[in-house]
């Protein structure tokens, strides 16, 4: 399937657009929200990056249009060297800066990526293919504390210490299903059964916050993107989980160079999360450069 960008609307009022704008999509993906950035703004100049080079090429789709004439450059690039980016490019601030952290529709539905715990793949999940660490490596290589402190922390997962236990006695672990059979095993059957979300959530998603450095991208990038603002100039982040979205707010409040907009994370309407059941743990915030 195809990604639905999430909270669009609130994302293109919020970043106050300004003709003539320079913007920053970090996390193009299929390109949903540059799309409505050009589309809601004349003359504006979107720099899109992505680590990922399968969402490029969907972006590259999606965006033809504006990519000939001259409207938005596309780069297989990690937010991480925003800074750099920007200098290379030319451009010492900009208008504004979007992130839409967490992981694409495509992603989760491609089994061959291994982000999915409903299909069978390879132990896998690194947003950037050309990275080194993989899953196979943290569950097949991990001392037991350090997996446990992983499922644990960024997994928020009650079990993590029998997941961590049965994980290092059952290796070696090869691909997603096993792994969902292995996390099965740790976690007693009345519990599974009263969970909302499946069972391997928690773990599948500390495993591959751990894979792709997710938390410690995020920190670099706050710290970049309220250095690459003109006055005024808005940074919108979207989180999809409480790690993050702590992470934000305690970097907007604490920050001395931005101004909160969002007091309170903007989440998306009920007929949003309807119609596009991922955007339902999506939370908007919004600072400004002062
Ligand atoms: C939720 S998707 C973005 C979807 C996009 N807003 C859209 O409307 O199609 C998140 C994207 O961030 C990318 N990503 C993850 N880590 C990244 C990083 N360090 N630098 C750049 N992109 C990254 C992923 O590859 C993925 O395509």
């Amino acid at each position: 399937m195809n990604h639905i960008p999430v909270l669009v609307a609130e994302v293109i009022d919020l970043l106050n657009l300004r003709k003539g704008g320079i913007y920053v999509d970090c996390t193009l993906g299929a390109g949903g929200h540059t799309f409505a950035i050009l589309n809601a703004c004349e003359r504006c100049f979107v720099i899109g990056l992505d680590v990922d080079p399968d969402a490029l090429i969907l972006a590259k789709e999606r965006l033809s249009v504006y990519e000939r004439s001259g409207k938005v450059k596309i780069l297989r690039r990690s937010y991480t060297q925003l800074s750099s980016t920007l200098k290379e490019t030319g451009i010492e601030e900009v208008d504004g800066i979007i992130a839409d952290l967490g992981i694409s529709s495509m992603n989760v539905d491609t089994s061959l990526r291994g982000f999915s715990f409903t299909k069978e793949g390879p132990l896998d999940m690194r947003m950037d293919p050309s990275s080194e660490k993989t899953a196979w490596e943290v569950v097949n290589k991990y001392p037991e504390e350090k997996l446990e402190r992983v499922i644990k922390e960024y997994g928020e997962e009650r079990f993590a210490r029998r997941i961590a236990r049965e994980i290092v006695k059952s290796r070696p672990i090869n691909t997603t299903l096993e792994l969902v059979d292995v996390i099965s095993k740790a976690i007693p059957f009345s519990k599974r059964r009263k969970r909302k979300r499946h069972f391997a959530t928690k773990t599948f998603q500390a495993i591959r916050i751990e894979v792709n450095s997710e938390l410690e991208n995020l920190k670099k990038l706050l710290i970049q993107a309220e250095n690459s603002l003109k006055t005024g100039g808005r940074l919108a982040i979207i989180s999809f989980h409480s790690l993050e979205d702590r992470i934000v707010k305690n970097h907007f409040r604490s920050s001395e160079k931005l101004r909160v907009i969002t007091k309170k994370p903007v989440v998306p309407t009920e007929e949003e999360r309807k119609m596009n059941p991922r955007s339902r743990s999506a939370k908007l915030r919004v600072a400004e450069r002062i």
